[in-house]
């Protein structure tokens, strides 16, 4: 079984590629059922036989070892590739479709109790006008819209594909990208109105599969090895690419446009107000590789700092988009040895921030990550300084500034990923149970009988501080142990600045263990400036800083949230939190406020949504008025 599906980044593609070697060259020998394939696939190519079957060969071990999407151009350019005619190609796809649809059976994943809001909603539609708001909008929060993108799979939910080869899977994140946006808008008397629209993006693949009207893609990232082969060769030779476009971890605003995004591809253009899909953001072509989730704002200048991970040279690009937008201003490979999974970058008034990390692909498992880069906002790969850390697996960044010769990087940091490796073993929800249990105080890593001790998808929110003149490292634990902490955020307005404060959504680790997906059940405000007088009493190690925490509900679990900075803020903390949170016991999903200065209070609003909003990634307040 060769497994390396999580709940999380669509990084993933590029682990199934890397992974894809490996599968390759354990199976490809045996095989008979590729050789059927090859041959298939010869014979419909009006004779040179032998001829197609290498060329057919160079181009599965091409496709084996790089990605895939924007190597279409190329792998047209092998000689016997060049003669076959549209007409040949297009009765081959015929045929290979038809061998798939003989072959494959779509089946539908079990659901658990505890998993339902993880399934998918349909496009409500329309722009719907919501009543029975409880509470009130406070008159200096801003007119505008909350957008939160998410895995929202299409044909009703997640498949496998089961065939003579064995079972493939999709894995959550494998979902088409969807938008719930909530408007917030009011009238010339004060008077609020809210309004909610949900809608899919509408990459390539997207619009491909809808045509079909049926699920094409065969789920190639989690499942049985020979499966998993063959469905990578089957997908990469009909649609030219091993896995659909999912534009579904994140949306941001830049030059007065908005963006949706997943770093296994561009950017794409969307209309917040229609939510409708435009053209993907090349850069006039300046920038044809993956980009960032989390791209950062660069304090001072309004830049735009981005970068792109890759299964194949050059594995990591930084990249500056000039603050209109239109133009890419600077392109640097960082020269990385192998491809790392890195997911978020960091900025400071003059750095970028680079996390050579979370997660090494290896044949046999992810290996946690290396050191921290320290980069010159237009350096290249020799300006980079490297600090060697404790090993760590990191996704999200929450803020990077510099003090005197320091720079400090904090950051959600776990013992392991949550993207795990192929030594899981079959049953990931055992694997996904025991990861999530609250962390073990012991530090050995393994157990007496040698496995892995619970709690090691344990998150807390750690400070490294480098010197940039003595190279010294100092690291320390802000959070502490009690509560496991991710997707933070704080006010934007201070990016790459000192901050006082910090948010994170908090996992409920017993609900998540039940389920075997990450839900929160709560949000924490951090106050970096003041330590925690009730530490030594909490049993916490090291010097954890003071936190608030906002608890909601039982059996209530947010995603997607997101700082909103008051109308004329004077202070780092004035605004709010806004959050989707979904009741499992009603069914019902709203949107809440928390005012960020009453942070343990009751919501000072609470927005019911009409229709169930499903468990997703990261959200974004974005300002529609000349308020800002
Ligand atoms: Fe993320």
């Amino acid at each position: 079984m060769l497994c390396i599906g999580g709940p999380y980044s669509s990084c993933m593609l590029a682990a199934v590629l890397n992974l894809g070697v490996f599968t390759a060259a354990a199976v490809f020998a045996g095989w008979f059922g590729l050789g059927v394939l090859l041959q298939l696939w010869a014979m419909l190519q009006d004779g040179g036989c032998i001829m197609m079957v290498d060329a057919f060969l160079q181009a599965a071990l091409y496709y084996c070892y790089g990605r895939v999407g924007w190597m279409s151009t190329e792998l047209e350019k092998i000689p016997m590739m060049i003669n076959v005619s549209k007409t040949i190609k297009s009765a081959t796809l015929r045929i290979l479709d038809a061998f798939v649809d003989s072959i494959f059976q779509f089946v539908d994943q079990p659901v658990l109790p505890s998993q339902r809001n993880f399934l998918p909603v349909e496009e409500i539609g329309h722009i719907v006008q919501i009543e029975g708001i409880v509470g009130e909008i406070p008159a200096d929060f801003p007119e505008g819209v909350y957008i939160r993108n998410g895995a929202n799979p299409l044909w009703g939910g997640l498949k496998s594909a089961i065939s003579v080869f064995g079972r493939s899977n999709h894995v959550w994140i494998e979902g088409e990208g969807m938008l719930h946006a909530l408007y917030f808008t009011k009238d010339i008397n004060g008077n609020w109105s809210f309004s909610y629209n949900n809608r899919f993006v509408e990459s390539q693949t997207f619009k491909m599969e809808k045509q079909r009207n049926k699920p094409s893609y065969l789920p190639a990232l989690e499942g049985d090895s020979p499966a998993i082969l063959a469905t990578f060769l089957l997908n990469a030779f009909r649609f030219g690419d091993v896995n659909k476009i999912l534009s579904n971890t994140n949306v941001f605003e830049h030059g007065g446009k908005y963006y949706s995004i997943a770093e296994n591809y561009l950017a794409q253009e969307i209309d917040i107000s229609s939510l409708s899909t435009f053209d993907d953001w090349d850069l006039c072509g300046a920038w044809c590789r993956p980009f960032t989730s989390h791209p950062k704002k660069a304090p001072g200048t309004g830049e735009l700092v981005i970068m792109g991970v890759d299964a194949v040279k050059p594995y990591y690009v930084v990249g500056v988009v000039s603050a209109d937008g239109k133009k890419l201003i600077h392109k640097a490979d960082v020269k990385l040895e192998r491809s790392t999974l890195a997911h978020d970058i960091g900025v400071t008034q003059k750095y970028n921030i680079i996390l050579d990390y979370p997660l090494i692909i290896d044949v046999y498992r992810l290996f946690r990550g290396g050191p921290i880069g320290v980069m010159p906002r237009y350096g290249d790969a020799d300006s980079i300084r490297w600090f060697n850390v404790e090993s760590y697996c990191t996704f999200h960044i929450l803020n990077c500034f510099e003090d005197g010769d320091e720079v400090i990087v904090r950051a959600c940091k776990s013992n392991e990923s949550i993207i795990p490796g192929p030594d899981w073993g079959i049953d990931k929800f055992k694997w996904f149970s025991k990861g999530f249990k609250p962390l073990s105080t012991s530090t050995e890593e393994e157990d007496d009988n040698g496995s892995i001790k619970d709690g090691f998808l344990f998150t807390c929110v750690n400070e490294w501080r480098l010197n940039m003149e003595t190279r010294e490292v100092k690291e320390r634990n802000l959070s502490g142990t009690e509560y496991s902490m991710d997707f933070p955020m704080i006010n934007e307005g201070y990016t790459g600045l000192r901050c006082k404060y910090g948010y994170t959504q908090v996992i409920d680790s017993e609900a998540s263990s039940i389920c075997g997906k990450t839900k929160y059940g709560s949000l924490a405000k951090l106050y970096f400036e003041e330590p925690d007088s009730l530490a030594s009493s909490k049993g916490h190690f090291g010097n954890p800083i003071k936190m608030e925490h906002h608890k909601f509900a039982k059996n209530n679990f947010c995603t997607g949230s997101a700082f909103v900075s008051k109308l004329g803020a004077s202070k780092e903390d004035d605004g709010w939190i806004v959050a989707f949170v979904h009741d499992e016991d009603t069914d019902i999903s709203h949107v809440i406020i928390v005012d960020a200065k009453n942070f343990e209070g009751e919501p000072i609003a609470k927005i019911p949504l009409p229709q169930r909003v499903p468990y997703g990634h990261h959200g974004a307040y974005f300002q529609t008025t000349s308020q800002r």
